[in-house]
């Protein structure tokens, strides 16, 4: 029997300065979510990719006196390299300058165009360069772009329009037959009043800039951003190609994570382009919120107040990075990021709490057993509350990972590990190990740890891929006893296997003398 898919997207971000924080937040919890399919044995289609095309792009570009093409090239490899160096698992990174996906748009117009739903016509309004948008005077705030509050240009161009007003009751009739199509909840509230106060047709081409795909019947005109965009998640597995057997298996997406700046294109427009080519509907679209930084803004590259995720990844690692941006800000909410936080994080759940854990269970098995458990092991009542409490883990955590709620899922984990630590204190090893009566005792309290840990492996897999292997290793577990399958089963490791202390997982940093230099590294 075929695996079951799972296609999942990341939004394709603008190379138009260095990846930041940011970027890495939404790339990263698609990463746990891929990996998470991954391990539970489904055929996973992970893509992201860069959005190269554009006013913006044109502009920034010319300032630094490049052609565009160059101009993007020398920002994607950066994008290419963060993601390498964040073991980001993208099975596909598109490009919207690749030749294949310029073509498809190219298709995609033309029949968008054929079948009446592109027109030609006059466009008279009020342009905001960074966003790509055109406004009507009314949706004007103070004069300014309603989205980011610069300044608006009066543009009036000959343009293809893209006829979005007429799937506004389609779209209603989406969101109360599919309430789950967009979440949170809250942004679909906000998607719902958007159409009900009217839709206006979409202009979708540009005649005023030239760094773009060229609408191809006719070329003086070039696609807008957005739909050039959007179509990627298609054009990417293959639609509009000479194969397309990916799109056949992968369509429609499971999910497309994005911003929540960015619902408004993903939760109206793209449904809409994709009911007008009479394809099928992605099953959902969830806006995440946003990092802000220290003064409460929104982290970007043009207020250059960017910590480099390469900087944060050199000084403590992929992992506990991966580990504090799922654990700190509950996927959909905003959430402020400081050093502060980021070291407490690391000091108090990842050294303390799980490196404690491993570092004091496989020290304890080495001094009283030289690595080698006992065959008889001798339980106890107090086992119990442990044991069901980590053979339960798994159905927790799967609720909240199905909801993309990865803070929950990771918390229920760190309760395991809690109670695991307790357990050490209450168990008391060192006790236990001068009464030569109680061997067997002992054996079974290190052997529970070690179990925990096998299950505890498991589940970090997603959020720490490098770290579950290395706790793998010093409990000597390895294959079919890492598996998903057997993340709620007990008693698993094997009698013979080599327990052996390895090197500390997560040092503890001096928190006031880390603080003073990754200040200095805030650009
Ligand atoms: O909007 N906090 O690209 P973009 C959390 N090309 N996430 C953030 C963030 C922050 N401070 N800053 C950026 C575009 N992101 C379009 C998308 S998709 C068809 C086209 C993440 O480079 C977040 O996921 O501005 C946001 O939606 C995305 O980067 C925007 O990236």
């Amino acid at each position: 029997m075929s695996k079951k898919t799972f296609y999942i997207t990341t939004p394709i971000y603008y190379p138009s300065g260095n990846p930041h924080l940011g970027h890495s937040y939404c790339t990263v919890a698609t990463d746990v979510m891929a990996r998470y399919k991954r391990l539970m044995g489904y055929d996973v289609m992970f893509l992201t990719g860069t959005d190269e095309h554009g006013q913006k792009i044109e502009l920034n570009a010319a300032k630094e006196n490049m052609p565009p093409k160059e101009y993007v090239d020398e920002l994607v490899s950066k994008f290419r390299k963060l993601w390498d160096i964040m073991d980001i698992s993208n099975d596909r990174y598109i490009r919207t300058t690749d030749d294949y996906h310029v073509k498809a748009v190219q298709k995609i117009f033309k029949k968008l165009y054929d079948k009446g739903e592109i027109y030609k016509g006059n466009y008279e309004g009020w342009y905001c360069t960074p966003c790509e948008s055109f406004w009507t005077e009314t949706q004007l705030v103070d004069g300014k772009c309603p989205d980011c509050g610069r300044k608006v240009k009066l543009t009036k161009e000959e343009a293809y329009f893209f006829k979005l007003s007429k799937y506004s009751d389609k779209l209603l009739k989406l969101y109360e037959e599919h309430p789950e199509f967009l979440e949170p909840e809250s942004r679909r509230n906000e998607m719902i009043s958007f159409i009900k106060s009217g839709l206006t047709d979409l202009c979708v081409s540009r005649t005023s800039f030239s760094w773009g795909i060229p609408v191809g019947f006719d070329n003086k005109h070039i696609v807008y951003v957005w739909l050039d965009a959007l179509t990627n998640y298609i054009t990417a597995i293959g639609y509009g190609s000479g194969d397309d057997s990916d799109f056949k298996k992968y369509w429609p997406a499971d999910v497309h994570f994005v911003g929540k700046e960015i619902v408004r294109f993903h939760a109206i427009i793209w449904p809409a382009i994709l009911m007008a080519l009479d394809l099928p509907l992605p099953r959902k679209i969830y806006g995440h919120g946003w990092l802000l930084f220290g003064d409460g803004t929104k982290m970007s590259k043009s207020k250059g107040n960017v910590v480099d995720p390469k900087t944060l990844c050199d000084r403590y690692g992929v992992d506990a990075i991966k580990y504090f941006l799922m654990r700190e800000i509950p996927f959909g909410s905003d959430s402020i990021f400081t050093n502060e936080a980021l070291i407490n994080r690391i000091n108090s759940d990842l050294a303390n709490d799980l490196g404690n854990l491993v570092s004091r269970t496989t020290a304890m098995v080495e001094k009283y057993f030289s690595g080698n458990l006992p065959g008889k092991l001798e339980s106890d009542d107090i086992d119990n509350e442990l044991i069901l409490l980590t053979t339960s883990l798994r159905k927790k955590y799967e609720n909240h990972m199905e909801k993309f709620q990865f803070s929950c899922a990771l918390a229920e984990v760190w309760k395991v590990i809690a109670r695991a630590n307790k357990y050490i204190d209450e168990t008391m090893p060192w006790a236990l190990s001068h009464d030569p009566e109680k061997t067997s005792r002992l054996a079974c309290v290190l052997y529970n740890l070690c179990e925990v840990l096998r299950i505890v492996a498991i589940l970090i897999t997603p959020f720490m891929p490098n770290t579950s292997p290395l706790i793998a290793e010093q409990i000597g577990a390895s294959g079919n006893m890492l598996t998903w399958c057997k993340a709620d089963k007990w008693g698993l490791l094997s009698q013979n296997a080599k327990i052996k202390k390895g090197a500390v997982l997560f040092p503890r940093i001096d928190a006031q003398k880390e603080l003073e230099e990754l200040n200095k590294c805030v650009k």
